[in-house]
């Protein structure tokens, strides 16, 4: 994608992880350090861009972890669907250099306070 090619120093992240829980250790002090840095002045509210002009493009998928059941008869399919939203968000970005090459990390969507777009 164009955005990912913009600025190799710095490295963007924009994730929304659905599953993961709460729970989570982060493997060391620069990484500690890191998130701590990138959250400090986040605001869930404010749209993810550095101008206001900026557009935010957002790809939208559907993914189907699981079919639960068929019932040929009634015709009726059961499953457990996905809506995965994905976009960049530039305030989630640093000098890799200064965090130890660290290139990517995986933040908690409830961390951000990020609810669903839209279904
Ligand atoms: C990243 O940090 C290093 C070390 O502080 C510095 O030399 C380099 O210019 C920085 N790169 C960018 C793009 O800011």
């Amino acid at each position: 994608m164009k955005l990912f090619k913009k600025n190799m120093q710095l490295v963007l992240v924009f994730f929304l992880v659905f599953a993961l829980n709460d729970n989570v250790c982060y493997a060391s002090a620069v990484e500690e350090k890191l998130l701590s840095n990138i959250l400090k002045d986040y605001n869930r509210k404010a749209r993810p861009v550095q101008k206001e002009t900026d557009v935010v493009d957002i790809l939208m998928d559907i993914a189907l972890p699981q079919l639960m059941k068929v019932d040929e008869k009634e015709e009726v399919i059961t499953t457990n669907v996905w809506v995965r939203q994905y976009w960049n968000d530039p305030r989630f970005s640093w000098n890799k250099t200064e965090y130890e090459e660290i290139s990517q990390i995986i933040i908690n969507q409830r961390k951000l306070g990020y609810r669903t777009l839209f279904y």
